[in-house]
This record gives C-alpha cells, structure tokens and sequence, in this order.
C-alpha cells in the first residue's frame, strides 16, 4: 500500500514533530533551569545567613547596604523576566532549525581506521559508507541524489550501503535505487539489508532492482576485494524485521550468526556490514571492523555538545550509538544515517557520509 504524501498531511506531520520536539526540549530546559534555581536559592541562603551573622558581630548595619540589595533584586527581576522570554522560545527555535535546516546539512565525516592485518596493498584503501537513506517526503530523491554526488566527489575505493533504504512505502524502493545507481567506486558498490526492508517485506525484489544496476546486496555472503594479490573479505548480514515475533526473531538471529560463522576468513581482514551490531564484540568472531547504522546518531536528537550520552539512544540503553567503538580487538562504526524516519528533526545529530580510510598505522 502506497504512502499518503499529500502536501497538507506532510505539513501538519512536520507541524506536529515541530511542537513535540520543541516540547520535549522545553520540558528539559524546565528541569536543568528548576535545578539551578534550586542550588541559587541555597547559596542565597547560606550568603544571606553569613551576612546577618557578620553583621551581628559587627553592628555595622546600614540603609545604604538595605538600598544596594533592594536595587539587586529589582535588576534580578529584569533579568529573570528577559531570560524566561528567551528560555521558552529557544527549544522551538531549535526544533524549527532541525526541522527546516540540520535535517540535511549533511557532514562529510573522515575517519582513520587501524587494522593490525591490513594487507600491505589496502594501506590507504578508502571505504564511504552511507546508511539509513529512509526515501520518503523529508528525505527526497534530490536531497539523496546531492549525497550521492558529494560521496563520488570523495573519490572512495568502495562504497558501503548499510541499510534502510526506504520509510513504509514499498513502492518508493524503485526510486531509491535508481538514485543510489548514481554512485560510483573502482571496487564496487555493497550493501545490506536494514529492517525496514525486512518490516515491508522489499528484502527479494530490492536486492534483484539494486543487482540490476550493479549495486550487490551482501545477504548471508561474502565478497573477497582483490588488490595487487591481497584480499579483502567483505560481509554483509540482513538485520531481519523488528515486528517479527520475539521467539521468531531470536531462531533467525542464531540462523544468521551460524551463517556469518561460516563466512569469517581466517588470517583475513574481515568487514562486516550490518544494520545494528548486536553482537560485537561479544563472540570473537575474528571480524576485524564492523559497519553499521540504524540509530540516527542517537535517535536524531542528541544534546552530546552539553554531556556525551545525553541522546535518545543512550537514555533508551543502547551501547553502540556514533563513532568508532573498540571493543576486544574488534572495531565498529557506527554512521548516523542521511535520511530520517518518525520524527522529520535531526538535532545535535547531522546527516554523515563517512570516508573510512584503513591503515596498518598507528
Ligand atoms: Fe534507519
């Protein structure tokens, strides 16, 4: 069934999303604001008694000192009057700017990855990874199309897909691909499934339209890069649906580990993409760097510039949210996706193209 992208629905959609996310941000400058309140009013207290005690001691209490405190307060009033206008229209000033701005400034992010058995001919081997496309009326085929020419101008040696390439309308996989049919690299284009692919039920007939344009979805297999001799093993397992049942998933997520056994190279490095690394770092596996998105950098809402975990994500107890995590000798990337699904906003949480650059160096 197709998705109703009629012009006014998609207002009010963004409206609503505007009004929420500058909701949920006031509630919390509520909270951080009472809390400074509160620890003020105690100093104020603990100054105000010392005073008094001081002055006892000193008998120097004056009308000029009871005049300097009344013109405090007055200007403190002022002030805390100016600062509440501003304070309640700051969180819907931010929502407005996620929505209508940072949802597709897009960040071109460079990062250098170790890999102790890198082949000498890979030394410098770029890989960009892009992930969560989420195609729909606030990820549109043009905003997509400009990611695709700014990863080619990166001029990467592989291209990485890692996942959800549509919102819930199956019908939009066509346009996807097509898009995404632009990019371009010498080793080729890889992808994998997210689970929105798995949730509509699009996992067969959009691997068959990305094949048909050259671009190779990685399910339960492997492809092996050659450069000058060496080898790469690339790996690429489905995600599988979030709505299956829990006894169902849990049958399929066992399936797929012994499939992705199966498929680890020894004395290889080994590069897995998957949607949402459930088990890294947790098996030693021998899967030398993972990449992987599905969490929007943190649920598209992060305040990690006021304290690092202060997202959606990690509030929510997910371990594994954006950036380079090392855990047992294995490496992940965790990319924040370009697109957007559920809320329209991205805040604190920019759209990434990611250029991994591997390297034996430290
Ligand atoms: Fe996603």
């Amino acid at each position: 069934m197709a998705a109703d992208y009629r012009p006014q629905r998609i207002l009010i959609y963004a409206a609503f999303w505007w009004w929420f996310v500058g909701s949920l941000l006031a509630f919390l400058l509520v909270i951080a604001f009472g809390a400074a309140d509160l620890v003020a009013r105690a100093a104020g207290w603990v100054y105000r008694k010392t005073r008094v005690a001081m002055r006892t001691a000193t008998h120097q209490h004056s009308a000029a000192a009871d005049a300097e405190a009344a013109l405090l307060s007055s200007s403190r009033r002022r002030f805390l009057a100016r600062t509440a206008v501003l304070v309640s229209a700051t969180p819907f000033l931010a929502a407005g700017y996620g929505l209508l701005y940072e949802r597709q400034n897009v960040e071109v992010v460079r990062q250098r990855v170790q890999l102790a058995r890198l082949p000498k001919a890979f030394e410098g081997f770029h890989i960009a990874q892009l992930s969560d496309i989420h195609i729909g009326p606030f990820t549109t085929a043009d905003y997509i199309r400009r990611c695709v020419t700014i990863t080619n101008g990166l001029e990467p040696d592989l291209i990485a897909l890692t996942g959800d390439y549509i919102c819930w309308d199956p019908e939009a996989q066509g346009e996807v691909v097509r898009v995404l049919a632009g990019l371009r690299a010498p080793h080729g284009v890889f992808g994998c499934m997210g689970n929105h692919e798995a949730d509509i039920g699009i996992e067969d007939s959009i691997t068959r339209l990305f094949a048909a344009q050259g671009i190779r979805m990685l399910r339960q297999e492997s492809a092996h890069i050659r450069l000058r001799g060496e080898t790469l093993n690339l790996i690429g397992i489905d995600h599988g649906s979030d709505l299956a049942p829990m006894d169902t998933r849990e049958v399929e997520g066992d399936r797929r580990l012994q499939q992705l056994k199966a498929l680890v190279m020894p004395n290889t490095v080994n590069i897995l993409l998957i949607h949402y690394p459930h088990i890294f770092g947790q098996l030693e596996l021998g899967i030398d760097l993972t990449l992987a998105g599905d969490l929007h950098g943190g649920g598209q809402l992060s305040l990690d510039f006021v304290h690092r975990g202060f997202n959606l994500g990690s509030l929510m107890g997910v371990p594994y949210i954006r950036g380079l995590y090392e855990n047992g000798g294995e490496q992940l990337y965790m990319n924040r996706g370009i697109g957007v699904t559920g809320s329209p906003i991205r805040l604190g949480a920019r759209p990434e193209i990611t250029v991994l650059e591997l390297t034996r160096e430290t």
